[in-house]
């Protein structure tokens, strides 16, 4: 009797021991977690005092239920990793998703990642379109077969060629197609176009914790799913930026998407595609585009605005807040405007500008944004965590690792199975 009691007992603790360590890369990482503040404790000063939270306060607010601590509460984990501008070379778009571990070496999406995101320009520059696109639909399938996601969002590029305005096109490049009558159906209506109307999107919400819901959930700060203390736990993604002088941030992101959705019809029904520009001259925004279609198009629409990168620290920090609050986002992340050494991140990694010049028209570094998301249980409240890297072929940059202790209920979630296989 007593033994039997003494080895439930022993398989109680296994069970609760094996549930809170598990899995392996979970346990490095909590290893990780505890190795960092020794290593980095200026970092963590500095970043402390670059990143006051405007959620930390809010976080407090909401009390877990009485029972919380009565079952043993699993640690959640998710993985992503953005990659910029790819502009039509196809072997170094491998070489960086073979870095970042989003594709494994046959060139298969490997299961490590459980979100890729990539912010569109895709196209122009160099000639891999075809190839590269291919790419990114095999990967979401692939992803999707294993409970992850690719994220895409369109550039401006994607934009400009379903326009006609191909000025960056190379013949070689049209050839690859058959030449231009048939590139022009493709981009309209053959699966390149439909992919850009079915599968990308202008501006994406991507939830870091899956309370928050699926990709690009609106933030609706009214909606009871928003009132915990995740609620801003998401990137928001766009090619450009996101202006705070835009007049279509909010709902985030479906107001810019339904525009972006409208025009692209527009462009890709027109009856006859206008001859590419050169020789041809523009055609512009065809017929019947609304005003705010034209500005979603415009300097300061998400396609194609700088402020983010050009703007001084002094005035983008000032205004970072502000617009973070209008997304539910921790963070902006985009590509467009190209330093070639680094990732560059300011106002303590609340904008990040993921754009190198990874094609070799650029020749910039090899580069991705990895972001590591933990919400794991502390006490009777949670540590959440944002580790950040940039990942380069000369190893890994960290660019963030922002700690906060919250309170709620988040265990239903740790059932939510991990998103990527391995
Ligand atoms: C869009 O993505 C889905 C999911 O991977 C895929 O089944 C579909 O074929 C894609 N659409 C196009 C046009 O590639």
């Amino acid at each position: 009797m007593r033994t039997s009691v003494r080895l439930a007992l022993l398989a109680l603790l296994a069970a609760v021991a094996i549930n809170y360590f598990e899995p392996l890369p979970d346990l490095l990482n909590r290893l990780w977690v505890r190795a960092l503040p020794i290593l980095a404790p200026a970092n963590d000063a500095l970043h402390n005092i670059l990143h006051s939270d405007s959620q930390q306060q809010q976080q407090q607010v909401f009390s877990a239920p009485a029972d919380a601590s009565a079952k043993p509460r699993r640690a959640f984990r998710r993985r992503l990793v953005a990659v910029g501008d790819l502009h039509g070379d196809f072997p170094n778009a491998q070489k960086v998703l073979t870095m970042a571990r989003v594709i494994d070496d046959k060139g298969a999406w490997s299961g490590e990642t459980d979100v890729l995101v990539q912010t569109g320009d895709i196209v122009d520059r160099g000639p891999h379109t075809l190839p590269l696109y291919e790419l990114i639909e095999m990967l979401r399938r692939q992803a999707l077969e294993v409970g992850g996601q690719v994220v895409s969002t369109h550039g401006n590029h994607e934009w400009m060629n379903a326009i006609g305005d191909w000025r960056y096109v190379s013949q070689a490049e049209i050839q690859t197609f058959g030449g231009v009558a048939e590139r022009q159906a493709m981009l309209a209506k053959g699966w390149v176009g439909r992919a850009w109307r079915d599968n990308y999107t202008v501006a994406a919400r991507v939830p870091l914790h899956p309370s928050l819901g699926p990709v690009n959930t609106d933030y609706t700060p009214a909606a009871p799913a928003f009132s915990t203390s995740l609620s801003h736990a998401a990137l928001a993604v766009v090619h450009g930026g996101l202006a705070p002088t835009y007049p279509d941030l909010a709902p985030f992101p479906s107001r810019i998407n339904a525009l972006g959705s409208s025009l692209l019809a527009r462009l890709q029904d027109r009856k006859t595609q206008p001859p590419p520009h050169p020789p041809a001259p523009y055609p512009g925004l065809p017929f019947g585009t609304t005003p705010a279609e034209e500005r979603l198009y415009g300097s300061d629409g998400p396609l194609w605005y700088r402020g983010w990168a050009h703007d001084s620290e002094a005035d983008a920090c000032a205004k970072v807040d502000g617009v973070l609050a209008k997304l539910g986002a921790r963070r902006m992340v985009m590509g467009h405007t190209p330093d070639f050494e680094k990732i560059v991140s300011r106002c303590g990694a609340k904008v990040i500008i993921i754009d190198t010049g990874i094609s070799r028209a650029y020749g910039g570094a090899l580069s991705a944004l990895e972001i590591v998301y933990t919400l794991t249980p502390s006490g009777d409240a949670w540590e959440e965590r944002e580790v950040l890297h940039a990942v380069y072929e000369s190893g890994p940059v960290l660019l963030g690792d922002d700690k906060r202790v919250i309170q709620g209920d988040f265990e239903a979630w740790a059932n939510v199975p991990p998103v990527s296989s391995k």
